[in-house]
């Protein structure tokens, strides 16, 4: 690989994404691969750093993933993190064993400030431990340079063969100076220049899918979603009008998105493509009436989506390539196959089996999400559209709890409109009140309205109402795997809840849901 790299070789931790992005912050290219890759191919990349992650196993087991003995003589430094740091001290002679005490969570560790890793550090700070083996003793020729109180290794170098290790997790935002660390790393120690940025990934992209796609036709599903949008600005800006992309409206899109997705990418839009719109409402919700429980609704909607995605592929006639708006993430988590935890995939109905097609191109395959919005804005897609947060492919149709009806999603259309309208402001204006761009510390990752199945006795006016009540859900969560109800301010909350009962008819009530995930879900359904 001709462009400055840093590869980082998984052995199933829990962080590896976050090593790779931390590293690509520094705008620095990286990429995760599995920790048995052959030496021959990681000659071929040719990185400028190896990174050895963490990962739940014990060195000293026979049956736990290795390093291939080779890497320690490509004259290459390696960072070795956690297990990583373990599997250094253990294939270089040093001793692992089990920790008298294992350290989990913040912990004061000291390092010694005029080593490698370590400049500009404060020399005793919080990083973020998780292990319940150590480096008992550091091999030969190495030097210890960080330690806590029940760890005596808690960092190690030997600086003349470019080996450095540490026990904690500097990639978790928990450790305080971990950032440090990744600039210490890769510009100091591998001497990367940090030239990558997002305009040299659309250059190089653009050209790249020109010569791939040459006169061929491309096919894309367009979900409206900020992966499959920046997808379509891309191969749009590549290969114009050999891109159709087909936008399939269930009817169970929030307020005003189907007219946004036409307004940017339909024919009076921003991109020159062809776009082609099918309004299958109506068909979706006789295919939903009677239908109750969720698993059934996902199904039913998954499967139409794809039916009707396919029939409207069927018109357009045979395509060289199906496009996909495939992330970095999707590809660690579904490629690498070895991380403790694989967050479960929720992709609408999967891939099509009745388009006719030779080849699938996934243009951001190699992108993680921040950067995936990078490119989005430097193509020209609105703001709103970039940081659109998650929406469940089956759309409202899991946020609307029992039989979905046409008159349910006019009531959660709106009532969610108003409430992320009235979490956007107040974030606003926490913000222009912090005098920066930093978000108020209740600020949701994902935020909605759902509708309940309980309709409830109300008064209004002089009259008895029995009508809806409308849940509002504010989560925070880093991975979506786990996550905490927000603290939203309760004004906020309360003049949500005014607005929501005095302006959408039907509803009469509305909760706010405080439940964490686990037990719950981000979802209602
Ligand atoms: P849960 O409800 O499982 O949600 O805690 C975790 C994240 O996944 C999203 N989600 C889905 N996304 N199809 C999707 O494309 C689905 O069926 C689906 N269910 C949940 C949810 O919005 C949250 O971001």
């Amino acid at each position: 690989m001709e462009r400055e790299n840093i590869l980082v070789l998984d052995f199933g931790g829990q962080y590896n994404q976050l090593i790779a992005r931390r590293v690509r912050e520094c705008h620095v290219y990286c990429e995760v691969h599995s920790s048995d890759m052959e030496i021959s191919k990681i000659r071929e990349m040719s990185p400028k750093g190896i990174i050895l992650t963490g990962g739940p196993n014990s060195v000293y087991d026979p049956s736990s993933p290795h390093a291939d003995q080779e890497l320690f003589s490509l004259g290459i430094p390696v960072l070795g993190i956690c297990y990583g740091a373990q599997i250094l001290a253990w294939q270089l002679g040093g001793k692992v064993a089990t920790a008298p005490v294992s350290e989990y969570g913040k912990t004061e560790t000291t390092v010694d400030t005029t080593k490698g890793l370590f400049k500009n550090w404060s020399g005793t700070s919080v990083a973020w431990m998780s292990h319940t083996d150590y480096i008992e003793t550091a091999p030969e020729g190495f030097e210890v340079t960080g330690h806590t109180a029940d760890c005596p290794v808690a960092a190690m170098q030997d600086e003349s063969k470019g080996y450095y290790a540490v026990q904690f997790h500097p990639e978790v935002v928990h450790t305080d100076e971990g950032k440090k660390l990744f600039d210490n790393f890769v510009f100091d120690i591998c001497g990367c220049k940090g030239d990558w940025q997002m305009t040299s990934f659309i250059e190089t992209t653009v050209a790249a899918i020109k010569e791939k796609v040459g006169d061929g036709k491309v096919l894309l599903g367009l979900s409206g979603g900020v992966d499959s949008s920046v997808a379509a600005a891309l191969l749009s800006k590549a290969i114009g009008k050999q891109l159709t992309c087909v936008f399939v409206d269930h009817g169970l899109l929030r307020k005003n998105e189907s007219e946004e997705v036409e307004s940017v990418f339909g024919n009076n839009g921003l991109f020159e493509l062809n776009f082609v719109k099918a309004d299958a409402s109506a068909h979706f919700y006789s295919r939903l009436s009677g239908i109750t429980e969720p698993e059934q609704k996902r199904k039913i909607i998954g499967a139409e989506f794809i039916n009707v995605f396919e029939s409207e592929a069927k018109k357009i006639g045979a395509v060289d390539f199906l496009a996909q708006g495939t992330i970095y993430p999707d590809v660690i988590e579904s490629g690498l196959g070895k991380s403790a935890t694989i967050k479960s995939h929720h992709n609408v109905g999967g891939l099509p089996e009745h388009v006719n097609f030779k080849e699938i191109i996934e243009p951001l395959r190699m992108l993680f999400k921040d950067e995936v919005r990078e490119v989005g804005l430097e193509l020209g897609l609105p703001p709103y559209l970039v940081y659109r947060q998650p929406f469940p492919g089956p759309g409202l149709g899991i946020r609307i709890i029992g039989e979905v009806t046409s008159e349910k999603v006019r009531i959660v259309q709106e009532a969610d409109a108003i409430y992320r309208a009235e979490i956007d402001k107040a974030a606003k204006e926490w913000s222009a009140e912090a005098g920066d761009r930093t978000l108020p510390p209740w600020m949701p990752s994902q935020y909605y309205a759902a509708l309940t199945n309980l309709r409830s006795v109300g008064v209004m006016g002089d009259g008895r109402t029995y009508d809806y009540a409308v849940a509002l859900r504010a989560v925070i969560t880093s991975d979506f795997m786990t996550a905490t109800a927000a603290p939203i301010p309760w004004e906020i909350l309360n003049h949500a809840a005014d607005r929501i009962v005095n302006e959408v008819k039907g509803v009469n009530r509305v909760l706010y849901d405080c439940t964490s995930k686990p037990p719950a879900t981000i979802e209602l359904e």
